[in-house]
């Protein structure tokens, strides 16, 4: 059975397991009257005591989820509705990560260097703006944000992505997770479905599917979403995307594909939602062009400060079509009222004088050296043994290794060594199968000596 055990993980074992059961019966992965294992095949299965299996299943009993006959072992129980919202991959897995404190190398993907945020910068501004701005700049603002940030964004759009658009189309967010939840809201329609990318962050899927959507998985390849397999499909509210890097295969979508998404959304009447998260940080060829000014009607595009600065700040943006923006701001202001308006501030007077494309610029330098000492070091350890897939841009990359299956005892035991490392596949919804061989190694926010120790490690794990 695929159970992930995360040690280190301030919830309990028995929880862990329980939990992610309930969400194999839930999602219908376990059918009813289906067996589970033995409570000491299991126990064997995943390293753990056998008390810890019996008592997840004692708790699943009790609950309703499973049965236990005398004689037929432990089964699932009948009568359990399959459970629409919840998407049918290993969610509790891939949730966002809480900072814990850990002694493993962890190979986590999306993270900047968490170290380099120019804190001082940023505390002087902030003391700075608290020290001058009017006393009214402490009342409630709008909804769509403050006005300087949306000023400063649009034509720091207009400099580094050519994206031509005004500051009232700009809606101050608290990053894309915030922004993809909003715009499920406003667009839901109890028929509708969501087209996704798959694989996709399972984060930004649960966001969407929490909001009650069923969603349809199109298959990514190297070149980030087939869009000749949107056909079949109507009745969508929209499309979720990652063409400038597709994470996490980090494909770009080619124009013909974004032409025929664009077309696509025209013939059905749906949004496209552009996420774009890292592509600033491109390191071969030129900056990609955003699927937005194909068809800003169509494009609903999302940018995030999270990965340019840091996740802290919760700060993101997006340029909704006119047409939207009435529908938006009341949810908005239901939601939070408005995200926090000093910060705000701060980061338009960040952009604005020129700090913040310093501050890419001198950490695009810094993450290309990573990046290039990993590759250095995969190729030193592993020679022919594995192809590199999207290392021109953001912040991860995948890695193929050949002949090796990145099954849940490896990464487990991958772990109690001292390295954490992300199958692709549990990014997926379907095609599971094709990337058994993959995974995602982040790297911004490691160290050269980190990145080589956890390279090393890897090697001497998987040659054995
Ligand atoms: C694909 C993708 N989009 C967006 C984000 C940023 O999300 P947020 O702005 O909510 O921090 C991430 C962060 O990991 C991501 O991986």
């Amino acid at each position: 059975m695929w159970i992930t055990i995360d040690k280190t993980s301030h919830i309990a074992l028995s929880r862990q397991v329980y939990s992610q059961i309930k969400e194999l019966i839930l999602s219908g992965s376990l059918a009813a009257n289906e067996k589970l294992p033995s409570t000491r095949s299991l126990s064997k299965e995943l390293s753990l005591s056998r008390n810890t299996i019996l008592e997840s299943y004692d708790q699943l009993i009790a609950e309703g989820y499973l049965e236990s006959k005398p004689g037929s072992g432990t089964t699932v129980a009948n009568g359990i509705i399959k459970y629409k919202s919840t998407p049918s991959v290993n969610i509790s897995s891939l949730a966002p990560t809480p900072v814990i404190k850990k002694d493993y190398i962890d190979f986590r993907s999306g993270l900047p260097a968490l170290d380099l945020f120019p804190q001082k910068k940023w505390a002087k501004l902030y003391s700075d703006i608290c020290n001058t701005i009017p006393a009214s700049a402490f009342d409630y603002c709008s909804p769509s944000g403050v006005w300087e940030l949306r000023n400063s964004i649009s034509k720091y759009l207009f400099r580094t992505r050519g994206i031509q658009c005004r500051p009232e189309q700009i809606m101050i967010v608290s990053g894309t997770t915030q922004g993809l939840f909003l715009i499920s809201k406003i667009l839901y329609k109890s028929d509708h479905k969501v087209l996704v990318e798959d694989p996709i962050h399972v984060g930004l899927l649960n966001t969407i599917s929490s909001m009650g959507y069923d969603f349809v998985p199109i298959k990514a390849d190297d070149k980030g979403m087939n869009t000749d397999l949107l056909k079949p499909y109507t009745n969508i509210s929209f499309i979720y995307t990652t063409p400038s890097h597709q994470y996490p295969l980090g494909g770009i979508l080619p124009i013909q594909r974004r032409l025929s998404l664009i077309q696509y959304a025209c013939d059905n009447n749906c949004y496209i939602v552009e996420d774009d998260y890292d592509s600033e940080f491109r390191y071969e060829g030129a900056p990609v062009s955003s699927l937005y000014e194909l068809n800003p009607n169509k494009v609903i595009y999302i940018g995030s400060f999270s990965k340019l600065l840091s996740p802290a700040i919760r700060l993101g943006f997006m340029l909704l079509p006119n047409e939207l923006l009435d529908t938006y701001k009341p949810s908005k202001m239901y939601s939070d009222v408005h995200t926090e308006a000093i910060s705000q501030y701060v980061l338009a007077e960040f952009i604005n004088n020129g700090s913040l494309e310093k501050h890419i610029w001198k950490m695009k330098k810094i993450y290309a050296i990573r990046r290039n000492h990993l590759i250095k070091e995969l190729n030193q350890y592993f020679r022919n043994e594995f192809q590199i897939k999207g290392q021109a841009t953001g912040l991860h990359i995948v890695v193929a290794f050949k002949n090796i299956t990145f099954t849940q005892s490896l990464v487990q035991q991958l772990l109690e060594q001292g390295i954490k490392i992300y199958p692709v596949e549990h990014y997926c919804i379907q095609n599971k199968e094709e990337h058994i061989h993959e995974i995602i190694l982040g790297y911004a926010h490691l160290s050269l000596d980190q990145i080589s120790t956890g390279i090393e490690l890897l090697s001497k794990i998987l040659h054995q």
